[in-house]
């Protein structure tokens, strides 16, 4: 089975970001989990929305080692229905029955793949998830971003969308099985 697994977070699946991910996911041959369509409350103190999407969402992907975490800049931040998703792994560590299977996280890498109109990633972004990855023992794994001031172009960050491929891309036989 193939160890990597996205999950996109944007106001428009075919937009920039998600014609990023699709071009790294092709690549890589890996699925690529559209949180739009799936139904996650925000965070409750109470737990009341355990019955949502998130749990069966998170059994799916602690499946895999690593773990594509794809979201535009919007406002500086990550986009809405991504911080709602990680808002939600708050899920693992207040749920006792849930404790183990956050734990899992521990074992899991973490990577980034975002688009905005800025040349550089906002480092604002970035930390958000390289913080949150190490609150809960997520390795970080790196990151891609992709400039589209002018609409999506893949070719001026080419060479970084290859180098981050590379890094994903299961090196024998026996890791792609
Ligand atoms: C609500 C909103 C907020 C945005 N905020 C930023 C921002 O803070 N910095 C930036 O460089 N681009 C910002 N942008 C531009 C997007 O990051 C950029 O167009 C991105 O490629 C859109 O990806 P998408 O097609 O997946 O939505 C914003 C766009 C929107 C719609």
């Amino acid at each position: 089975m193939n160890k990597t697994i996205a999950v996109i977070g944007s106001s428009r699946r075919n937009g920039n970001t998600g014609k990023l991910i699709d071009l790294i996911a092709k690549e890589l041959s890996i699925e690529v989990i559209d949180l739009s369509l799936k139904n996650i409350s925000p965070f409750d103190y109470e737990h009341k929305n355990t019955n949502d999407d998130f749990l069966p969402l998170m059994t799916h992907l602690l499946k895999y080692d690593n773990i594509i975490f794809v979201s535009p800049v919007y406002w500086f931040a990550m986009s809405a229905q991504m911080k709602v998703f990680i808002d939600r792994m708050s899920d693992f560590l207040s749920i006792e029955e849930l404790n183990d299977q956050g734990r899992e996280l521990r074992n899991k890498v973490g990577y980034v793949v975002s688009t905005s109109i800025s040349e550089q990633i906002d480092e604002s972004f970035l930390n958000s998830f390289t913080d949150t990855f190490k609150y809960l023992g997520i390795r970080y794994g790196g990151f891609v971003h992709v400039n589209c001031r002018n609409g999506f172009n893949a070719d001026a960050d080419q060479n970084e969308i290859d180098n981050f491929i590379k890094k994903l891309k299961p090196c024998s036989i026996s890791d792609a099985i």
